[in-house]
């Protein structure tokens, strides 16, 4: 069913009010985007109204632009958004965290799979409660979006999943054609690599749930190494530190899984918590975020803690991660999901919306949503971004990789 909502998004033409018009009166902008010269920012002063002081979840918004709007900080995020670019919601659902992670696009079907907000805020999910894989129709979205002006609401479907599979957390894929899935477990039930059909009766099949006998903690991401069939996946504490998981017995790491094989073995440590994983197209570089500023229901979120993608060469013999070194830090919240497109560009959902950086670590511009963003994923209608209660859509000329396993 496809509801029209007539009240959605306010598009912007506006020139950022405390920034100069610096080099921006020749520049051509999507009509749902305002440039923000990084130049217009550098010195505030002590009065500065919008200074964040003691909260970097709010967003950084030095304009009088009503969100969603795409932030441009340099001019060659033209060249992700193109010329037409607009954010416009396409399903909501207040009062359910129903779009939290785990994004697949499935391009045979055209739709993306994603699950609910596992032990957090509207997750309906805990030590008690598993939470629910979803699944959006991207021509039903096509269809929708082309009949209407603004946002419009468009029906999920929420798949019936087998019992073995316990708070989905993060997914890519497809994996030989299926739904590639890691779950954070549930109370005494193991975390998992999940395989799941994507087509009915979306039956399952379990490829991991320990490390030679013993659980995972709560594993969260999930990424093929192109052109191979092995999978990484980041194994951080929030099931404990959001009360549905027992005390952590391993440390934070990430792991290296081959499914033909079965061998698993460790790949990169020294995080508070790893969340987010992504490869370059070629397979030699690895990003892994730390989101160890967000501590959970037990620590809270601690600005001091790192919101920072640390970036690795993937070692060609034995796809171990090495040479570790800082890619970028988030200015607001933390880099949770992350995604790359053809260009080399890396994109991850952070506490005001979708960041994006150039292949060398400079912020090029936002989809400034204004609220804390999980995930996003690439399909062929655009960028689809994940904001729990609601689902956005922005068609950029961009366009994500393969992260497919054939
Ligand atoms: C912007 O362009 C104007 C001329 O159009 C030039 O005077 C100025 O120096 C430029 N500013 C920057 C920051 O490049
Ligand atoms: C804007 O104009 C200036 C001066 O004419 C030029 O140097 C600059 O490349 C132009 N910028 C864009 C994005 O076209
Ligand atoms: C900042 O605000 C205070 C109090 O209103 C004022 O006295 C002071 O002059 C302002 N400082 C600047 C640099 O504007
Ligand atoms: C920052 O927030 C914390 C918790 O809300 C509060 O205790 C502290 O006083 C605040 N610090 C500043 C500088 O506002
Ligand atoms: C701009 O995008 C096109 C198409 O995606 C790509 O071929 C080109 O390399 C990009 N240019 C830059 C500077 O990123
Ligand atoms: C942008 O929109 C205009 C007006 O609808 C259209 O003529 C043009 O082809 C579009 N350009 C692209 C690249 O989609
Ligand atoms: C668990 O699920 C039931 C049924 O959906 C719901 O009524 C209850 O509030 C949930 N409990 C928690 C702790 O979310
Ligand atoms: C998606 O929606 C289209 C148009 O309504 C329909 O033809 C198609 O069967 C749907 N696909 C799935 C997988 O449900
Ligand atoms: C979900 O599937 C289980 C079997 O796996 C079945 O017993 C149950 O009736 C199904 N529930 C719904 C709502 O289809
Ligand atoms: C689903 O069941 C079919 C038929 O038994 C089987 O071929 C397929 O491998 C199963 N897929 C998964 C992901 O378990
Ligand atoms: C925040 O984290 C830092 C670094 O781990 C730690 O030293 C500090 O005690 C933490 N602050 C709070 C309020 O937990
Ligand atoms: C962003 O959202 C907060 C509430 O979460 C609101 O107070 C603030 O005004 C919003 N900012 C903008 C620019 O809309």
């Amino acid at each position: 069913m496809v509801v029209s909502v007539p009240t959605v998004l306010t598009i912007a033409i506006a020139v950022a009010s405390t920034t100069t018009a610096a080099n921006s009166s020749n520049l051509t902008l999507p009509s749902g985007a305002v440039y923000i010269d990084p130049l217009g920012y550098n010195v505030v002063g002590a009065n500065y109204t919008q200074w964040r002081t003691n909260n970097s979840l709010v967003g950084f918004n030095p304009t009088n632009t009503t969100p969603p709007f795409i932030q441009v900080f340099d001019p060659s995020f033209l060249n992700v958004t193109g010329v037409n670019a607009t954010i416009r919601l396409v399903a909501s659902h207040p009062g359910f965290s129903v779009a939290h992670e785990a994004p697949i696009y499935v391009p045979d079907l055209n739709i993306v799979c994603f699950s609910s907000n596992d032990g957090g805020p509207l997750g309906y999910s805990s030590w008690y409660n598993n939470s629910v894989v979803s699944m959006l129709n991207m021509t039903a979205v096509d269809n929708a979006l082309a009949s209407a002006s603004g946002g419009v609401n468009v029906q999920i479907k929420t798949l019936n999943l087998s019992d073995t599979v316990q708070m989905v957390n993060g997914g890519t894929g497809p994996y030989k054609g299926n739904l590639l899935f890691v779950t954070s477990g549930r109370a005494l039930l193991p975390p998992s690599v999940v395989l799941v059909n994507p087509d009915p009766p979306f039956n399952t099949t379990v490829l991991l749930d320990n490390f030679y006998g013993r659980q995972f903690n709560s594993l969260n991401d999930i990424k093929i190494l192109p052109g191979t069939d092995v999978v990484f996946f980041t194994d951080p504490t929030y099931g404990w530190l959001l009360g549905f998981r027992p005390e952590p017995m391993l440390p934070s790491q990430v792991y290296r899984f081959n499914p033909s094989t079965g061998q698993v073995q460790v790949v990169a440590d020294q995080f508070v918590n790893p969340n987010g994983i992504a490869f370059t197209p070629d397979g030699k570089i690895a990003f892994v975020t730390d989101t160890g500023a967000a501590g959970g229901l037990k620590l809270g979120f601690n600005q001091t803690r790192p919101a920072t993608i640390y970036q690795y060469d993937v070692d060609p013999v034995t796809q171990s991660f090495a040479n570790r070194r800082v890619f970028a830090y988030s200015d607001s919240g933390i880099p949770d999901g992350i995604q790359l497109d053809t260009n080399k560009n890396v994109y991850s959902a952070c506490g005001d919306g979708i960041h994006v950086w150039n292949s060398g670590g400079t912020l090029i511009g936002k989809f400034f949503i204004n609220s804390t963003t999980h995930e996003l994923i690439f399909t062929n209608s655009g960028l689809l971004i994940l904001d729990e209660e609601r689902i956005y859509l922005a068609n950029v000329k961009a366009q994500g990789i393969d992260l497919s396993a054939h």
